[in-house]
């Protein structure tokens, strides 16, 4: 037992060192498989969420710890009110309260990126007050909830244009996302054996790494993390030089 907790530790020490030379500082994870996990056990797809919250706290931590400074989790695309009813309320509901409970992780500073406000003022007002209660940690959680590449877009293009722009650069875009304050993704994962990105950071994704799973989220582990991080060591970015 003692050993095997020795282990672990040299394993993560030695995943730490593969992520500060590879230069990976931003992670983002697209969660997908909830759904279909729990179907493949004859439960409701609300239970394969319960089980993917659960996977997305451990996730968190393992990042914090192996020395990931920017983590985006896609938590619910603006396409996911396409879904029915009962099924958007127990999302919404489950992660209010994981991301409360992770709240208790140390050094983690939470931001909502995605169109919150569009969610009515009961929610925006709880998301805000959890950002505003977990103001200034070392690493930064980014959950995009209703959250679209398109629309974010978008809104980024109109708050230029209200700030009385009428020409803009690819920087004034950048600087008006959600997400920008953060780097760019160097990484993005996929779970749940699909190979897209379903309105994903479609701006900021111009240069990141691909990495598909055939894994459903629930069964998603930090050795898939770090097998992951190893695959991501080994490409050669290029971003269109030689
Ligand atoms: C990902 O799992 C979570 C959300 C999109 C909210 P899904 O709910 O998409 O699960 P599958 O893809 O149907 O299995
Ligand atoms: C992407 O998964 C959105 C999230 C993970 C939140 P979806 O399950 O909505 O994607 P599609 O519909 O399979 O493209
Ligand atoms: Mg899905």
């Amino acid at each position: 037992m003692r050993r095997k907790a020795k282990q672990t530790e040299t394993e993560e020490a030695g995943i730490r060192e593969v992520v500060e030379k590879s230069g990976l500082r931003h992670i983002a994870f697209i969660m997908d498989g909830n759904g279909r996990w729990a179907k493949a056990k004859g439960m409701p797809r609300e239970f394969g969420h319960i089980a993917g919250a659960g996977v997305m706290k451990k996730i968190v931590r393992y990042c914090r710890d192996i020395g990931i400074k920017y983590y985006t989790i896609y938590a619910f695309s603006t396409e996911n009110m396409k879904r029915p009813q009962h099924e958007i309320e127990a999302i919404f509901t489950l992660l209010l309260k994981t991301v409360n409970e992770a709240m208790d992780e140390e050094n983690v500073e939470f931001r909502f990126i995605g169109d919150i406000d569009a969610l009515g003022e009961k929610i925006a007002s709880k998301c805000h007050e959890l950002e505003e209660k977990k103001a200034g940690g070392a690493v930064r959680l980014n959950i995009a909830f209703n959250y679209g590449g398109r629309d974010e877009i978008v809104r980024s293009v109109n708050r230029l244009i209200a700030e009385g722009r009428t020409e803009v650069t690819e920087q004034d875009i950048s600087d008006h996302t959600d997400t920008r304050d953060c780097p760019d993704p160097d990484l993005i994962i996929r779970t749940g054996n699909e190979m897209r990105l379903s309105n994903f950071l479609l701006w900021q994704s111009a240069y990141s790494e691909l990495y598909f799973s055939d894994r459903m989220w629930p069964d998603f582990t930090t050795e898939d993390v770090d097998q992951a991080v190893r695959e991501f060591a080994k490409r050669t970015r290029r971003w269109g030089g030689v």
